[in-house]
């Protein structure tokens, strides 16, 4: 049966929600974890789908993957298996990041060709041109990317046309094995990318230059098991924080890291919150209607596109008019749809949105189209009168864990109906 979030309008959030560790600093990790026999640990794992997609891609590698409270213990074997089937990939994407650390132990890899999502296109180009200047050889076949090194990887300059998450990832899983020393200019400097290079670093593995735009790793031979604690999710965390603001509540962020946030939570104050760091987090406090904020997309320390949904939903029940710029995924305004839907004032035009704010949006049933956007829509629905309902809930799960437990602990009236 398919969920769907029931959201009565009208609650002002406040109260404390618990941080768990980063979805797409955990998968990463998981998929790096081939890169050396043996077992390793991760710590601080969120509770949601993705992991046991991620963990059920491990154990068809030929790996055993026990995940339980907060945890995932990966056995890999000495040798795995290579190829990441189309029914996972397609699930999703960040299956993509085994190709690099496939391609540097087993010498070969095939996975499946993610296709296009609801939010864009998203190629694959740079992760492929970066594998072959470290020797890959790789082409496209039914539907899969077949990469062979067959004498290893080699060290290469690489520069990045874009400083793309995936790419930079995959790029550095593969370089830490090859021969010689390997360098990627413009680099993506997310906190994910800084999580993912210490726990290979804490492997065995020599990176420096981590969150700066230009990384350098000298390969090493082999690489040890190891265990690591995933860093705080700073999407989920400032989804609450965009959610305190826009409800006018008061919400305690416990285990986020505002130095991850400094862009987003600045805007949070230019609309009107106030924002206090507090020992093991983040406080949003917000006592009128927010006022509206301008925002582009950019990557890391830019802010992220993976709060771009609550931005403008902020802006849509602000005092004023705000521009918000996608300038990383072109489909990410697939949503605004839906909360024009809800009675909101937008225009789209190319990548940008102009939005009008108004005091409330008026409740409809609508549909979640990808996790941030179905996060968005469910925090649009707490600002409209009436009952919304945000269909295709399995979205939201994917990267939020128990969210309508949490909202309702904000003492929000947000149920999961089947
Ligand atoms: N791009 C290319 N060619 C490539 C790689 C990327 O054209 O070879 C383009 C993409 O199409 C996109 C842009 O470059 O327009 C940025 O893509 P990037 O590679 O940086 O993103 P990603 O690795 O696919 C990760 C996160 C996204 C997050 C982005 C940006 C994971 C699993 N996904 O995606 O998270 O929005 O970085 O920060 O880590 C989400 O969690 O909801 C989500 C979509």
């Amino acid at each position: 049966m398919v969920a769907r979030f029931r959201i009565v309008g009208g609650a002002r959030l406040h109260g404390e929600v618990q941080i768990s560790g980063a979805k797409n600093s955990a998968l990463k990790l998981m998929a790096a974890a081939l890169l050396a026999p043996g077992i390793s640990t991760i710590r601080n794992v969120p509770d949601i789908a993705d992991v046991d997609i991620m963990a059920e891609l491990l154990t068809r590698l030929g790996c055993t993957v026990v995940h339980g409270a907060g945890e995932v213990k990966i056995t890999v074997p000495e040798k795995l298996s290579h190829r990441a089937e189309y029914d996972l990939v397609r699930r999703m994407r960040a299956s993509i990041n085994v190709l690099g650390p496939l391609v540097a132990r087993m010498k070969a890899a095939e996975v499946a060709l993610p296709g296009g999502d609801a939010i864009g296109s998203r190629g694959l180009d740079f992760h492929i041109k970066g594998l072959e200047a470290l020797g890959a050889q790789i082409h496209n076949e039914h539907g899969y990317v077949i990469a062979t090194a067959p004498t290893g990887l080699s060290g290469a300059e690489i520069v990045l046309d874009f400083p793309s998450v995936g790419a930079t990832e995959n790029i550095m899983t593969a370089a830490v094995l090859a021969k010689g020393v390997t360098t990627i200019d413009n680099a993506a400097r997310e906190p994910d990318i800084v999580d993912l290079g210490e726990f290979l670093i804490a492997m065995g593995a020599k990176i420096e230059g981590l969150g700066s735009p230009k990384i350098t790793i000298t390969g090493v031979k082999e690489l040890s098991p190891t265990t690591h604690e995933t860093i705080p999710d700073r999407i989920v965390a400032g989804t609450w924080a965009f959610a305190a603001a826009m409800t006018q509540g008061d919400i305690t962020i416990r285990g986020a890291n505002a130095s991850h946030l400094e862009v987003p939570l600045e805007k949070l104050a230019s609309a009107g919150a106030v924002v206090t760091t507090t020992t093991d987090g983040i406080r949003v406090h917000m006592e009128n209607r927010p006022q509206a904020i301008d925002i582009a997309t950019l990557p890391y320390p830019g802010f992220p596109t993976d709060l771009q949904p609550m931005v403008i939903t902020l802006n849509a029940i602000a005092v004023g008019d705000a521009i918000v710029t996608e300038n990383v995924f072109e489909g990410r305004f697939m949503f605004v749809n839906e909360l024009i839907r809800l009675g909101a004032q937008i225009n789209i035009d190319g990548h940008h949105a102009a939005i009008r704010g108004i005091l409330r949006l008026s409740a409809a049933p609508v549909v979640a189209t990808d996790i941030r956007a179905g996060a968005g829509l469910v925090l649009a629905g707490l600002v409209s009168d009436g009952i919304t309902f945000v269909d295709d809930a399995f979205h939201v799960d994917r990267g939020y864990p128990n969210f309508a437990e949490q909202l309702q602990a904000l003492g929000a009236d947000v149920t999961r109906v089947e």
